[in-house]
């Protein structure tokens, strides 16, 4: 298994970032296939933290990296975003950073949408990023999206525009909002296509060069299991699908070809936005976690909602998305508690299960039942040998890998990159 695939096991934030800059020292392209700039992928390296949404986290390392098609893009974040990274000095050129030429734009009129349903839905908001991701989805597979190719075809662009305002005035309408001027769109469209076109390319073809000429692919899942349009606690999710299998289709490569899926997994659960969430601690225990583990979102600055660690939902994880081994992170978190508890089932109506069931009235309804282990008190912050680890904290470890069916390939002790231990190398097998 020469390529890897890195994906969120929970609802996201469980550390991608950090660990797919770790990877990208042993990769030669990086690849996001999914999602768009709700993503916010924070890397730290010598104490320097960099903040991705779109950008692939092997860009510091100055790795290949690609933008699929599966992504959708608002190119005026994304030239907004290396413009922050190039202040900080990483460059970005069409040397290192290629577009998928039949990706989506995310445009002005997406985000508006998602932020004024959000207001409309009141207490029953899914509680988005407001980035714009669900409407450009709509559109995409409504075939009205602008995509990147349609940039070097004015005529093309033109005739794009009216087709899609036709759709969104519409909406307008119906909602008593001002309806939008396709000129004025235009004109933003054209200014942005000669700085955004120069990185576009089949990148389909560029990927197949590169895995024939033997290279290795990592490519980096955002969001999470918990999150995936299918698979996650719907509707309260994200509008890709965020599990391994995306990675084929929303790259252009064959699903034979992704290789060893590295599920990111956090020590405890967190989640950001609306939507059940059995293992929440509201509760003095849930604040430290968020406090010790800085809890707050990387894209809206929102506190994460947090709570122990639920192996039922991870290994539905494992089962849905085809995980072979975990990066399990932010152990250092829970260090200095007296015990912890990890969620083995649910209780339902009075009755034990053992999976998450689909609809979200049950989900709500969902009681964990607890297994409790024994905490420990030494650091393993900075941790880099698995030798360094408390006993109790390698039981625990341990537990959660005979619960969630997966073993720990890597594990991380803290946001820095080296503070990360490989227990076995996911690039060969
Ligand atoms: P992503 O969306 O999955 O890439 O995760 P985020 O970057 O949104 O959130 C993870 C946060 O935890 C970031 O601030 C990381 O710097 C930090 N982090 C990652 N791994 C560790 C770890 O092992 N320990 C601690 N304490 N923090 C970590
Ligand atoms: P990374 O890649 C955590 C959540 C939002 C909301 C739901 C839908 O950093 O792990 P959207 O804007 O996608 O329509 O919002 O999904 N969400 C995330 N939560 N991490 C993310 O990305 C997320 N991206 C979206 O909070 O609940
Ligand atoms: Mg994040």
């Amino acid at each position: 298994m020469a390529n890897v695939v890195v994906v969120g096991s929970q609802w996201g934030d469980e550390g991608k970032g950090k660990v797919v800059d770790w990877l990208a020292a042993r990769a030669d392209v990086v690849v996001r296939f999914q999602g768009g700039h709700n993503a916010g992928h924070t890397l730290v390296v010598d104490g320097v933290s960099y903040k991705l949404s779109l950008l692939p986290s092997g860009v510091v390392r100055g790795t290949l990296s690609i933008i699929g098609n599966g992504v959708v893009i608002n190119p005026w974040a994304l030239m907004e975003e290396i413009d922050r990274i190039g202040a900080q000095g990483v460059t970005i050129t069409p040397e290192v950073l290629r577009i998928a030429e039949n990706a989506c734009l995310i445009l002005p009129l997406h985000s508006t949408l998602d932020q004024a349903r959000e207001v409309a839905a009141g207490k029953g908001k899914i509680g988005t990023t407001g980035r714009g991701i669900g409407p450009a989805y709509e559109d995409k597979v409504g075939r009205r999206a602008i995509r990147v190719c349609d940039l070097a075809d004015d005529a093309t662009l033109e005739m794009k525009v009216d087709r899609l305002l036709a759709h969104h005035n519409a909406l307008l309408r119906g909602l008593g909002a001002e309806e939008l001027n396709g000129d004025d769109l235009l004109a933003e469209l054209r200014a942005l296509a000669p700085k955004l076109l120069p990185y576009a390319e089949p990148v389909w073809l560029t990927l197949d060069t590169a895995y024939r000429a033997g290279k290795r692919i990592l490519f980096e899942g955002a969001q999470g299991a918990m999150l995936d349009v299918d698979h996650g606690t719907y509707p309260f999710v994200t509008s890709s699908n965020t599990v391994a299998g995306m990675a084929a289709a929303g790259s252009g490569m064959g699903p034979g070809r992704v290789g060893y899926v590295l599920g990111i997994t956090k020590a405890y659960t967190t989640r950001v936005g609306s939507g059940p969430f059995p293992t929440e601690l509201n509760d003095a225990v849930g604040d430290r976690i968020g406090e010790r583990g800085r809890e707050f979102g990387t894209v809206t600055g929102r506190k994460r909602r947090c709570g122990w660690f639920d192996a039922v939902l991870v290994r539905q994880a494992v089962k849905t998305g085809g995980i072979d081994g975990i990066a399990l992170t932010k152990l250092d978190v829970l260090d200095g508690m007296d015990e912890l508890k990890v969620c083995i089932g649910y209780e339902l109506d009075g009755t034990v299960i053992e999976h998450l069931p689909a609809a979200v009235a049950q989900q709500e309804r969902c009681v964990p039942v607890y297994e409790t282990l024994e905490g420990w008190q030494d650091s393993t912050e900075g941790a880099r040998s698995w030798a360094q680890l408390p006993a109790t904290a390698v039981k625990y470890v341990r537990r959660i890998e005979e619960l969630i069916g997966a073993p720990v390939s890597l594990l991380s002790t803290s946001p820095e990159r080296e503070d990360t231990i490989l227990v076995h190398d996911p690039f060969t097998g």
